[in-house]
């Protein structure tokens, strides 16, 4: 028996692995992250499975249904949104299995942040412009940021920030970013990736707060902000330069592939 903790993806039903698809598909229990995990994927477990939404549950009846499913030999699928590695609370549930003795694996998922920069239809990491992502969050009612981990910090290096569960003070991002990128410092909103209500705002730190008034977002939006949102002058990359060493693609000046 295993608990199997899969990353459902962004929203788009067809955006789990077929690692994961394959085993909602075989589970005899399924518990799922309600708010986020689309009902397509959940309809693929087995008919006569035992299925569970674990939204009005706490952690002890979710590591209940964990040791019922153990007792019975019954594997689970355990379903979160987007990844399992950022903001999926899958940590304190390992850690309980592992206290326990219960075994688990653990599958990615396509992240809300990959959806919503396919989305914009925009590399994160330009030649020059930017190389790193930062993926982050403000503070929250159930978590705090520790101390080191502030906005103005990540900003102040002018990286690409991928900043979660903060839409609704986005006054405040705004003006802790703008001293960082500016005015005119290119900004998106993506609400939902890749569901069929998503929307896209993109704009600029001085805009982008009344576009998402007036679309009245509230929730489940992503806000990406940096230069590799907007940079169009922007050196190619090393990659694919005809200069660059090629140890490794000998062949790619005709595109040959060697056997
Ligand atoms: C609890 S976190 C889950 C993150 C998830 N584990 C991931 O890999 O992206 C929820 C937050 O992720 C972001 N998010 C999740 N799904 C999204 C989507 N489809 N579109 C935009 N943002 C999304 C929002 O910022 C939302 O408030």
């Amino acid at each position: 028996m295993t608990v199997h903790f899969i990353g459902a993806g962004p929203g788009a039903p067809d955006l789990i692995t077929v690692r994961g698809q394959n085993l909602v598909a075989r589970c005899p229990v399924c518990l799922f992250a309600g708010s986020l995990v689309p009902r397509e994927i959940v309809a693929l477990c087995p008919p006569d499975a035992r299925v569970i939404d674990t939204a009005p549950l706490d952690l002890d009846a979710i590591v209940a249904e964990f040791v019922a499913a153990h007792d019975a030999s019954l594997d689970v699928a355990r379903l979160h949104s987007g990844d399992l590695s950022v903001w999926s609370a899958m940590g304190e549930q390992i850690r309980r299995l592992d206290a326990l003795g219960i075994p688990y694996s653990v599958t990615p998922g396509v992240p809300s942040f990959a959806a919503a920069a396919a989305v914009l239809g925009r590399e994160l990491t330009l030649p020059g412009v930017a190389q790193t992502v930062v993926l982050t969050r403000t503070s929250g009612r159930a978590s705090a940021m520790p101390s080191r981990e502030n906005l103005a910090a990540y900003a102040a290096t002018g990286a690409t920030l991928a900043i979660h569960l903060s839409i609704h003070v986005l006054d405040e991002v705004v003006a802790t970013l703008l001293p960082h990128y500016g005015a005119d410092g290119a900004i998106a909103v993506v609400v939902r990736a890749s569901w069929p209500e998503q929307i896209v705002l993109r704009g600029t730190l001085s805009t982008i707060a009344d576009k998402v008034r007036d679309a009245a977002i509230e929730r489940t939006a992503l806000i990406l902000v940096g230069p590799a949102l907007a940079a169009e002058d922007f050196s190619d990359s090393a990659l694919y330069s005809t200069d660059y060493d090629r140890r490794f693609r000998p062949n790619s000046q005709t595109g040959l592939i060697r056997e």
